[in-house]
């Protein structure tokens, strides 16, 4: 039963993994067995993590690449399957977050939301599936949010470009499913994160959150890592254009 979830021998590339949920799922697969990239824009942000994940025993490199950037992509590809090996796992977690009423938010920073967020997981993932589809095998996670499903004010641009990629999901399903390639999603509710971190400390968002929360609580980001071990492992073989929601039971219940 555990080789299902085994992930000896495999590459993962995590984007954005230098803090936060992608961090913690590039632990949490490196756990697993994978030999683990590490992403972010800059080397200060990623050869710290690759050190301590070696100091543990673990197979890890490290990746610098802007994931809006097309050239930068598809060079830190090529790189990662020159030098390392093919790609079998692809993450797409980079993202951000800007708390500002929708009629506040300039074209400016609603095109940097939707570029990080969404535009990014097409230019990694389609890079990545470049690759993976003549090969005929290969695993892609989104990491969508409870808001590709919920709005909440102040997140429009957020909000949208999380829907937009619960969508883009389905839509590299339609296109890549047939080739052996399995996409999925992971819809986290509400964790801890630097990115929370402003709600955390705000003592009436903390309350609210453990109220409309059915776990009443805060998720902790390690408590992603089974759907993400999950959905990058052969258990997963059958399951195509699903997102699967860790949010301790918000989106179940009003
Ligand atoms: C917010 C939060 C959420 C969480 C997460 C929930 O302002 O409501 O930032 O968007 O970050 O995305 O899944």
């Amino acid at each position: 039963m555990n080789s299902l979830f085994d992930l000896g021998g495999k590459v993962a590339l995590i984007t954005g993994s230098s803090r936060g949920i992608g961090h913690a799922l590039a632990v949490g697969l490196a756990e697993a067995g994978a030999h683990v990239i590490i992403n972010a824009r800059t080397s200060a942000d990623v050869d710290h993590v690759v050190a301590d994940l070696r100091a543990a025993g673990h197979a890890a490199d490290g990746s610098v690449f802007d994931v809006t950037e097309p050239d930068q992509i598809e060079r830190a590809v090529t790189a990662i399957e020159t030098t390392i090996g093919p790609i079998d796992i692809c993450v797409n977690n980079a993202g951000m977050q800007r708390r500002v009423p929708l009629h506040e938010v300039t074209p400016q920073l609603w095109a940097e939301v939707l570029d990080t967020n969404l535009t990014s997981a097409f230019l990694v993932g389609t890079a990545v599936a470049r690759k993976m589809l003549p090969r005929k095998r290969g695993k892609i996670i989104n990491i969508c949010s409870i808001m590709s499903a919920l709005g909440r004010p102040t997140t429009g641009a957020y909000t949208a470009s999380k829907g937009g990629l619960k969508m883009l999901t389905q839509a590299m399903c339609a296109d890549w499913a047939s080739m052996g390639v399995q996409i999925n999603a992971i819809g986290p509710g509400y964790f801890h994160t630097e990115l929370t971190q402003p709600l955390v400390d705000d003592p009436v968002f903390d309350s609210w959150i453990k109220q409309r929360t059915p776990a009443g609580r805060w998720g902790t980001t390690e408590e992603l890592v089974g759907s993400a071990v999950f959905l990058a492992s052969r258990a997963s073989d059958f399951v195509n254009g699903q997102i699967i929601y860790v949010d301790g039971g918000l989106l179940a219940v009003v």
